[in-house]
This record gives structure tokens, sequence and C-alpha cells, in this order.
């Protein structure tokens, strides 16, 4: 071997074994807990929207930052589904997302940091797809669910897309198509929550995703239990949402059936009432949090996200 290249090994060991030895004995690296014990914070799993990514430095990137300010050390898993960012923002349009959700549940099982249980904060549609995770995914245990702006209820309406994304004009004209044909339902992720209020019934039988994880044709009592075991669902509802349709899907309202004017809040309706997925349960348990704030989809400041978010549900 080389001397230098030697020499500069022997460096790199030392340095990593006296940062292995200053934290061992100062618990600057990780907290201690009141029992004396050391823990670290609680990990966080994020999971984008539509046409984002993991990773892009204004969006999930900027929010890692704002995490990891606000709680030093915490370890941040960001879902990237593909070999990267660009296969990301594609896979977040096209897809089969119940395939996409059974291997983040492999990625999130197979991350020993997450092993003694993590929270999880949802953008937009990711917010319905962590959901799901909680529900078919049990291990390791999602704690709390942080839901900003998902559709629980699905969408119906076709949402803007700027002129220059090719790939959102093209999943608008796919949903013009028919969002019910399967092979849409099994290539475009947004058709596996398009909502029709005027077709319940294609609805139920036909989607692969948003009907299954609802309990609208069966009920699974493990997607029941499974959502119990949260500590808490927190539901964000941005008020002046254009891009949700109906906004009130982001707190689990949806159209009331047969129409697309009235609104029927999840208190209303046969999901609740009859309380097929443990909502009603978890409402009642005071572990169901409705939160809401003016301005459009996904609009908050940092300031919002660190006192509403972080310091009540995170730290
Ligand atoms: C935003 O939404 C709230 C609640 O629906 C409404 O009262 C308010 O007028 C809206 N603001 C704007 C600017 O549209």
């Amino acid at each position: 071997m080389n001397r230098n290249v030697e020499k500069w090994t022997i460096n790199r060991a030392c340095i990593f074994i006296v940062l292995i030895f200053l934290c061992a004995n100062t618990g600057r690296c990780l907290r201690e807990g009141e029992d004396g014990k050391i823990d670290s914070p609680v990990p966080i799993v994020l999971w984008h929207g539509m046409g984002d990514s993991c990773c892009f430095s204004f969006s999930l990137g900027k929010i890692q930052e704002i995490l990891q300010n606000e709680i030093p050390g915490v370890y941040i898993n960001s879902i990237r589904i593909g070999d990267n960012v660009i296969e990301d923002v594609e896979n977040s349009y096209f897809g089969n997302i119940n395939e996409q959700i059974q291997r983040v549940c492999e990625q999130l099982s197979q991350d020993t940091r997450l092993q003694n249980g993590y929270n999880a904060v949802g953008f937009s549609q990711g917010a319905q797809f962590l959901r799901a995770v909680a529900q078919r995914c049990p291990d390791p245990p999602m704690l709390n669910l942080i839901s900003l702006g998902g559709q629980h209820q699905g969408v119906f309406g076709i949402p803007k897309c700027s002129d220059t994304s090719r790939l959102c004009n093209y999943m608008r004209r796919m949903l013009h198509l028919g969002a019910y044909l399967w092979y849409i339902q099994e290539s475009l992720v947004q058709a596996a929550y398009w909502h029709d209020p005027l077709k319940e019934d294609e609805y139920r039988k036909k989607n692969i995703f948003l009907a299954d994880i609802n309990n609208e044709n069966t009920i699974s009592a493990e997607y029941k239990d499974n959502l119990q075991k949260l500590r808490t669902l927190v539901l964000v509802k941005f008020e002046n949402d254009t891009m949700v349709e109906p906004t009130e899907s982001e707190w689990f309202g949806f159209y009331k059936p047969g129409q697309t004017k009235e609104i029927q809040k999840l208190q209303q309706s046969e999901l609740y009432q009859q309380d097929w997925l443990g909502l009603r349960a978890m409402e009642v348990a005071g572990k169901l949090h409705y939160l809401s704030l003016p301005g459009d989809h996904l609009q908050f400041t940092a300031t919002w996200f660190v006192e509403n978010i972080i310091k009540k549900y995170l730290v």
C-alpha cells in the first residue's frame, strides 16, 4: 500500500473512533431519556405529492432541513420511488399505486432505524398513501400520521397542471379517457383515488385503491385495527385549496352520493356512522385532530409548520 494512503486511512480510523468516544461519553449525539436510557428522536418518514420528489431543495429538501433544525439528530427517510428523482417524479403519476405501496412497505421494514416506530408526514396524495401503509403494513409501527392536504375521500375534479408539465397534462388526458377502466386504474396513480359521486357503484367495484383502504366493499378488520394503533391522525385542510375538489376530502368529507354540489362531512357519512374504518372510535378517543389554515394547496409557512406540527406531534 502507498504510504500516504495508509497514513490517511489510519487518520480516518482515529477520527472515527474519537467521534464514537465523544458521543458515548457526552451523550451529545443522542438525547438522554428521563429514565437515563439513551434514546434518539423518533424517526420521520415523508411521502411527497404529485409531480414532486423526495429531495428537491425547494420542496421536501426544505422540509427536511426545517425538521433537522428543530429536532437535532432526527433520522428522516424521505420516500423515493425509483432509482433517481426523475423516476420518482414519473412514478408520482404513472404506475400501480398498490405495487408502489408494497415496495414502500418493504423499504420501511428493511430500514433498521425505524424498527422502534416512526412518525409519518404525507404531502397531498402522499398522505393517503401513508395511511395505506399504516393500514396494510403495521410493522414497523407508525406512531403519528400527519396528513397535509391529503385526499382521504378522493377527488372529483381534474387537478390543474402548469402548461409546461408534460406528465401532468398526459395524466389529465388519461383521466378523461375513463378513470375506472382497469388499465387506467392500474397505470395512473391519480385514477386510484378518483371518486365519482355520480357513479358510486362503479367506484366501489372498480377502484383499486381508495375504495379498498376506506373499507367500502368489505370491511377489513386488519385495516381498522391497524389504523387505530396510531396515537394521532392529524388532518390538515387548506381552506382555499384550488387543487383538491372537494376540499372537504382533506377532512374525510365528500359530496353526498349522487350529486356534485352538496358536501357531507365525515360525521354524516356511512363510513363514520357504521364506523367501517374505526374513525369514529378514534374521534371518541381524541386521536383524530382536525387542523385548517387559510390559503391554497400546501401553502404554509415554516413558522406554522414548526408551531403546529413539529412542536405538537414530532418532538
Ligand atoms: C378562504 O376560505 C375561507 C373558508 O372557506 C373563506 O371564509 C375565505 O373567504 C376564503 N378566502 C379567500 C381569499 O378566498
